[in-house]
């Protein structure tokens, strides 16, 4: 079959086409014929090295952690799934799914109903993490109001659909005038430009001087510290990448010193949904139900060939995503 895969971490260039062999289900494991792959900063980190949670390495090693299609066989321990449903995959295992096929785990499969338009499947968990970010990770503050830097992604999309179906007020910048135009596009109540206008001033501005409940934060880096300026009393920072690098400061000697604001910070990773299925269960059903009735309605940048991977990754290296990148197979 046909594979996108690596033989070393690194930049885009190291993303190979190659025909590698077709994998034979295990007994727990569920064989998928790919339509379509999703295309996310995971893949990202996974190619360049820096995956904490990878369990192969290099070489002849496919990239990918979110994939879509048909089933072609299940393995005799499966129950619930059969050949011919169509199925989203969200491997867990960080790699596998830039590929004609994919055999994983039946835990990492979700069943789709005939009507349900499979190309969303492959942009399916972007949606979960939107709503466990703004959920269940984000809980505790006022819920009123939210700023996410960077949002212009597929991470971002899911995330300000999610927190405007729910009746959020959100503040989204990012790093380019057509970013913003799109932010805008999407709904987003206050969209500004952070390398034209100052973020703490945007964002007090917008939350007439309360500063916002939730900040959904992928960068940390050394200006981490400065958000505490614009979030508000009871609110969190919750952080979902380090793409910065370490603070570099005591977090929690920074929110004593706060105390009087009763501030939060939490770093989440969808992992922690591994060891939850019935948790899991219930996000992936509230997803599910919201792009069915065309409550949520995924946008896509582009589609590109599988073949092609390698262009997908020098959009998501270059900061060119608007969207979701899907590739098809
Ligand atoms: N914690 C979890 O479980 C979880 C799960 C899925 C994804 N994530 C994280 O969620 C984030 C968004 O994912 P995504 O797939 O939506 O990503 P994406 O489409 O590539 O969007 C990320 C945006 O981040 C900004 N950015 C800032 N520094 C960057 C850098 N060094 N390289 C590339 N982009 C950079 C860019 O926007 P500007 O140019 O506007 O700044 C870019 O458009 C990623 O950090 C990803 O790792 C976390």
């Amino acid at each position: 079959m046909k594979a996108i895969v690596i033989d070393r971490f690194g930049g885009p260039e190291e993303l190979v086409l190659r025909e590698i062999e077709k994998p034979v289900p295990g007994p727990d494991e569920v064989l998928v014929r790919n339509l379509y792959v999703g295309v996310g900063k995971p893949d990202f980190v996974m190619r360049s090295g820096i995956c904490p949670f990878l369990e192969k390495e290099p070489p002849n090693l496919v990239v990918g952690n979110e994939c879509c299609g048909i089933v072609e066989a299940v393995g005799d321990e499966v129950k619930g799934i059969s050949p011919g449903m169509q199925v989203g995959v969200n491997s867990g295992l960080g790699y596998g799914a830039y590929a004609e096929y994919i055999a994983v785990p039946q835990k990492f499969v979700t069943v789709f109903p005939d009507s349900f338009p499979i190309r969303y499947a492959a942009c399916f968990l972007n949606y979960m993490v939107a709503y466990a970010l703004l959920n269940e990770v984000g809980r505790g503050t006022d819920g009123r109001t939210l700023y996410m830097k960077s949002a212009s992604g597929g991470i971002g999309t899911a995330v300000i659909q999610t927190a405007l179906l729910q009746g959020m007020q959100v503040a989204a910048s990012a790093s380019t005038d057509e970013k913003c135009e799109y932010l805008r596009s999407l709904g987003a109540q206050c969209v500004f430009n952070y390398t034209k206008e100052d973020e703490k001033a945007a964002v007090l501005a917008f939350t007439k001087g309360q500063g916002a409940d939730l900040i959904l934060d992928q960068m940390a880096g050394p200006d981490f510290k400065k958000q505490f300026e614009y979030l508000a009393d009871f609110g969190m920072i919750v952080l979902y990448n380090w793409l910065d690098g370490d603070p570099g400061l005591d977090q929690l000697g920074t929110i004593i010193g706060r105390s009087s604001h009763a501030q939060a910070v939490r770093s989440f990773s969808f992992h922690v949904y591994d060891s939850k299925p019935e948790r899991l269960a219930n996000i992936r059903k509230i997803c599910m139900d919201r792009l069915t009735d065309g409550s949520l309605k995924p946008v896509f940048q582009q589609e590109l060939p599988l073949e092609e991977a390698r262009k997908a990754h020098e959009l998501l290296d270059n900061h060119q995503v608007l969207g979701k990148i899907i590739l098809y197979v």
